[in-house]
């Protein structure tokens, strides 16, 4: 019997989904709560409530209720949707945070995953191979507020000894879960669409090289970092975290290997400014290093299963 009792904030979004599904594989159905603004099929599954991040006395009480030891919060605006919304992406990406860190700085919870990303980066980072520790001036909304976070998380854990872990993620691309409001959000897309239609219209332009990672590597990192001892956690703000980088020419190549008729054309839209801030390829050595990261999938390993699960 697992001793963990774990609650998912945010639970019924494209990491969320696939994370409870793992973690009740690992710790068992009843020792994994999900939660989300409003009640979803997910309820059927397993145990489930409604959370508004943003309000500190309702989740606390939860978190009581449940006996919750550790929390992964998954609620937050993406890139795209942050900057059509820039405050209330700020608060709750932000406020959520806080309502966290501060039940484990008060001692109810224990250990709290919180997810960054590749946005903290921004126009003047070295674009290739991206290293741990280098300038960072994130020029989005939601960049700004995971660059934050993460100053806030690092605070946390120096000041009162709170153990967070987190990772730098970037595009997630799987088929158990639609993506929502970010800038990576294509590769997902183009997937579903060359199965539906044999073409897709792309918002980013055909040389955008991003990092990205298949669903079962995040979830592994994610799992991973959590399990990890807390002494091999060095990094308390976030990791870099690799899989592979491609381009949506790249990967409209590999799909065609499937599908060869199909068809792909570029109309950019305003994601194309935030891609081109972006990193092109990561540096993971620290996560490597500290905790013995490897991711399993690369470009073609990760199509070949996309479809294989889709056509199912
Ligand atoms: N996939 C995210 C986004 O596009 C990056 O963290 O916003």
């Amino acid at each position: 019997m697992s001793k963990d009792k774990i609650l998912v904030i945010g639970s019924s979004g494209q990491i969320g989904t696939e994370l409870v599904h793992n973690l009740r594989a690992v710790y068992g159905t009843d020792n994994v709560i999900a939660s989300d603004i409003k009640r979803t099929a997910q309820a059927k599954e397993g145990p489930f409530e409604v959370i508004d991040v943003m309000n500190a006395h309702q989740l606390g009480e939860i978190v009581t209720r449940h006996d919750v030891n550790q929390v992964y919060l998954l609620a937050a605006l993406l890139s795209a949707t942050a900057e059509k919304m820039p405050k209330l992406g700020w608060e709750l990406n932000m406020q959520g945070l806080f309502n966290v860190l501060d039940l484990a700085k008060e001692k109810i919870i224990d250990r709290i995953y919180w997810p960054s990303s590749i946005a903290v980066f921004g126009p003047n980072t070295p674009r290739e191979n991206t290293p741990q520790f280098t300038i960072m001036e994130p020029s989005t909304v939601y960049g700004i507020s995971k660059q934050a976070g993460e100053r806030w998380c690092e605070y946390y854990f120096k000041k009162y000894n709170v153990d967070v872990r987190s990772l730098r993620y970037p595009g997630l691309i799987g088929w158990q879960s639609a993506p929502g409001g970010g800038t990576t959000d294509y590769a997902v897309h183009i997937f579903h669409e060359a199965l539906k239609t044999g073409t897709y219209e792309c918002f980013l332009s055909e040389n955008t090289t991003l990092p990205m990672m298949y669903m079962p590597d995040a979830i592994k990192a994610t799992i991973g970092i959590m399990q990890a001892d807390a002494d091999k956690v060095k990094i308390r703000s976030s990791y870099n975290l690799a899989g592979f980088s491609f381009s949506p020419k790249d990967i409209a190549l590999e799909i065609k290997k499937h599908i060869p008729e199909f068809t792909i054309s570029y109309t950019p839209d305003s994601r194309q400014q935030i891609a081109d801030s972006w990193p092109q390829s990561i540096n993971a050595t620290e996560a490597s290093k500290d905790w013995g990261w490897k991711p399993d999938f690369d470009l073609k390993q990760m199509t070949d299963d996309m479809f294989s699960n889709l056509k199912k």
